[in-house]
């Protein structure tokens, strides 16, 4: 599977959703997730991401490991998102800053 890591949070910019050809990204207010159960690992959203926050579960970093369990256990109860939206206004912001997993709204 796929999956969404740390550089998402407060980023958000949903490119990611529109290439999915399973759409199995879920959204939450400020961070999507991957359903792992879902993902035919196509790869295509990887590149999408502005802030390259999409890893394949075998490239994850061992500091990350953490979203595995996130992005299963919420997939699970966050709404489906299917189309590109705005992201926050702040994005850029918060591009690439160390230690987001604080700050993961659910
Ligand atoms: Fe969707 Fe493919 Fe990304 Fe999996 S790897 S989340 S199937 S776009
Ligand atoms: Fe997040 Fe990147 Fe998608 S910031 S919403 S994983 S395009």
């Amino acid at each position: 599977t796929f999956v969404v890591g740390e550089d998402c949070i407060k980023c958000k910019h949903t490119d990611c959703v529109e290439v999915c050809p399973v759409d199995c990204f879920y959204e939450g207010p400020n961070f999507l997730v991957i359903h792992p159960d879902e993902c035919i690992d196509c790869a295509l959203c990887e590149p999408e991401c502005p802030v390259n926050a999409i890893f394949s579960e075998d490239e994850l970093p061992d500091d990350q490991q953490v979203f595995l369990e996130l992005n299963a256990e919420l997939s699970e109860v966050w709404p489906n998102i299917t189309e590109m939206k705005d992201g926050p206004a702040d994005a850029e912001e918060w591009a690439g800053k160390p230690n987001k997993l604080q700050y993961l709204e659910r």
